[in-house]
């Protein structure tokens, strides 16, 4: 049942508490898991092995420890700390694992007196699912807490190029807000203070927007007074208080973490404050724990760089076949825009379904003239990232707008000169994060788009031709 459960709104200490155990008990149930598998093994190919009054007692420890195991990391996910797809396949790998043994322990303990063979198969046969499904599941939790690629980071036939060295400071080098307080910032915070989602009025993506502060006006440091700071604040009051930040079902800021913020802001919150040769000695301990992480995550960084460019070739290439031209975009970084080359290649539905592999990367969709209908915005739909889209003179005639419903960051709509009907251009309403909609020479008339303005204050619709990139 567990999979199924409705989640709490709140998570219990208690259990949370409980929950933690599970990364140190979950080696029990591997280890004893495989020895049960190695001592049956044993029996299966020498009969009367003098190991065989093992089997029993390491079965029954086996399916306790799995189930004290199980629960704990059921409890750890309710609380909310972990969360994503991995997770949850690694919740059902153990619930799996659970009936696995269970299905094993039944057929090893059923009075066997008239098919006692058949006990013996099934039996085997549930003892070597749960024996992969363990194998499968810790290395799942393993990819949870180390991160996807620990186990080949430094394989070498795997890397045939060595990546470029990051470049690793000296110690004493780095710079205390940018290099140590910024990446945890950016981990723990920028989720909901940034450009597009700015909680309490606040974006915290860098150093000048930090100064600027939030809705509340209150400076977010005050040289000299961590008390005064408004940052400092927020992260050390009492895990149960509303205004504690991150939120509560959030990762908080850790001891060494907090300890770091202290330090920076008591000595005067300097942007270039370096950690010098001699920061004091609570702050040299604790880096020796925080250097090797940071290190790790900058190494990670550069690598996701590097894959993007290498995507962006891979995109380059694509984009002469199907005539189109995909092109980084200068304006949102990490993205890409895709627009017509000149002249124009014959472009339909079919060619903007080709570009749907790719579809979270793009940022803005510019087919002018193309011959792409409505079904074309239900791939359309699927550009998580689009914040621009132009698709004046297409067959579009506003039906399939209501695909585009759930793409949040979708600011601009240019339909000037396209089919867009009066009904077609009704499905605005669904779309509440657009800004901007162009609809000259359209068959809406004026009546439709008044009302429709009436109703959508926040809607400039404007009958303009409007640009296109
Ligand atoms: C899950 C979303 C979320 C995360 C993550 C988050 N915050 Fe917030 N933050 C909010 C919300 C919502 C508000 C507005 C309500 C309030 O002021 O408590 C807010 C407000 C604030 C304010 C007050 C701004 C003002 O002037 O009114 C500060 C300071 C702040 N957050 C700091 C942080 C810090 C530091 C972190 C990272 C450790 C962080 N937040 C992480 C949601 C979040």
């Amino acid at each position: 049942m567990m999979p199924f459960l409705p989640l709490p709104e709140e998570s219990n200490g208690l259990l949370v508490f409980l929950g933690r155990f599970h990364p140190l008990l979950l080696h029990f149930p591997i280890v004893l898991i495989l020895l049960t598998l190695t001592f049956t093994g044993l029996n299966v190919y020498q009969k009367s092995s003098n190991v065989s009054f093992l089997v029993g007692p390491l079965l029954l420890i086996s399916v306790i420890s799995t189930l004290v195991t199980v629960i704990g990391g059921y409890l750890l996910f309710r609380s909310g700390e972990y969360q994503g797809e991995l997770v949850r396949q690694h919740l059902w790998g153990g619930v799996l694992l659970m009936m696995a043994l269970n299905g094993a322990a039944f057929f090893y303990w059923r009075p066997r007196q008239h098919i006692g063979q058949l006990n013996r198969i099934a039996y085997l046969i549930f003892l070597l699912i749960a024996g992969v499904t363990v194998m499968v599941t810790s290395h799942l939790g393993g990819t949870i807490t180390h991160g996807q690629d620990f186990l080949t980071e430094h394989m070498p036939s795997l890397r045939p190029e060595t990546p470029a060295p990051v470049e690793q400071k000296e110690p004493e080098e780095l710079l205390v807000f940018e290099d140590l307080i910024f990446p945890v910032i950016e981990d723990k915070c920028q989720s909901c203070h940034n450009q597009y989602k700015s909680k309490g009025g606040l974006i915290m993506t860098s150093y000048a927007e930090l100064q600027k502060g939030g809705d509340s006006e209150k400076p977010l440091f005050v040289a000299n007074t961590p008390s005064k700071s408004e940052l400092y604040h927020r992260i050390t009051l009492p895990e149960d208080h509303d205004d504690k930040m991150p939120p509560i079902e959030k990762t908080p800021m850790n001891k060494d973490e907090i300890a770091l913020i202290h330090w920076w802001i008591q000595t005067g919150a300097e942007v270039e404050m370096k950690l010098g040769p001699e920061p004091p000695d609570s702050i040299s301990m604790m880096l020796e724990r925080f250097l090797p992480k940071l290190y790790q995550s900058e190494r990670l960084k550069m690598r996701q760089e590097q894959e993007l460019e290498s995507l962006a070739a891979e995109l380059v290439d694509m984009s002469d076949k199907i005539g189109l031209v995909i092109e980084l975009d200068p304006e949102y970084p990490g993205f890409f825009a895709v627009s017509m080359q000149i002249p124009p290649a014959s472009i339909d539905n079919l060619t903007v379904r080709k570009l749907k592999p790719y579809a979270s990367l793009f940022s803005k969709l510019s087919l002018p003239g193309a011959d792409i209908d409505d079904d074309a915005l239900f791939d359309i739909g699927k550009m998580t990232n689009l914040r621009d889209l132009y698709l004046p003179k297409t067959n579009v005639n506003g039906e399939g707008l209501i695909y585009l419903r759930n793409l949040m960051l979708l600011e601009n709509i240019n339909l000037s000169n396209s089919r867009l009907s009066n009904q077609g251009i009704l499905n605005l309403i669904h779309l509440t994060k657009v800004k901007t909609v162009y609809v000259w020479g359209t068959e809406t008339d004026t009546l439709v788009l008044q009302t429709l303005r009436a109703h959508l204050p926040e809607v400039l619709i404007l009958e303009e031709e409007g640009a296109y990139y």
